[in-house]
């Protein structure tokens, strides 16, 4: 073994030798590109607020995408954690699908109830519960306690579903589309 890093080692001197030797003037050659990417030299472009601008957002977009990469660790962590078929679900696309009620409910714990009232720990409630929010009668009384099962067939068809109630939303038609936002919710909306 040691031989042979003996021996390697020497078969390195040896070419590296040869390197320096009369043949190999480009060895002396200007590495050409690398210089571009050291502009500090000059003390006074250093001070540049403008370099300085452009800085600052690549720190912060490192930092983004730390977080980014953290949270989808977590969130995967979370989905996993998840009953069947909502472990199965597609996160991307529950966020995506998410949209489409994001103009009538917030999720945050805190936030304010828009159209529609606030999503935030929806997994621990009964319907018509938030405070502050003036639902109609029918949601009121419904007598519904939010189960992703319950989720599941209000949002298929939410006229049908609670007769009288006054979200104005057609539903989502696509069963995975309704899992996937599901279990986006059971994650986005857990309370702590
Ligand atoms: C156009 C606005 C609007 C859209 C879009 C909308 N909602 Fe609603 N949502 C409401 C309103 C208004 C209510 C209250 C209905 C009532 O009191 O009759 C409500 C109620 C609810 C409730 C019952 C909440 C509770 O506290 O009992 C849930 C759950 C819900 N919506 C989920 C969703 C989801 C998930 C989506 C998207 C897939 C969505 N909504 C899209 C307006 C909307």
């Amino acid at each position: 073994m040691r031989h042979i890093l003996l021996l390697s080692a020497a078969a390195f001197a040896l070419t590296a030798c040869g390197g320096s030797g009369d043949s190999e003037p480009a060895a002396t050659s200007t590495p050409a590109p690398a210089t571009q990417s050291a502009p500090a030299d000059d003390p006074a472009q250093a001070d540049d607020p403008a370099q300085a601008a452009t800085e600052t957002p690549t720190e912060t977009e490192d930092a983004i995408e730390a977080a980014a990469d953290e949270a989808e660790t977590d969130m995967s962590a979370a989905l996993a954690a998840l009953p069947a078929p909502y472990s199965e679900a597609d996160l991307a696309n529950g966020r995506r699908q998410f949209r489409r009620c994001s103009s009538c409910h917030t999720i945050a714990e805190g936030a304010r109830n828009l159209v529609g009232p606030n999503l935030h720990g929806l997994f621990s409630r009964n319907a018509g519960e938030v405070e502050g929010f003036n639902y109609s009668a029918a949601v009121r009384e419904s007598g519904i306690d939010w189960s992703p099962e319950h989720l599941d067939s209000w949002l298929q068809d939410p006229r049908g579903y609670i007769p009288g109630n006054r979200m104005s939303f057609v539903g989502l038609r696509d069963a995975n589309d309704r899992r996937d936002v599901i279990a986006y919710l059971m994650i986005e909306t857990a309370a702590e």
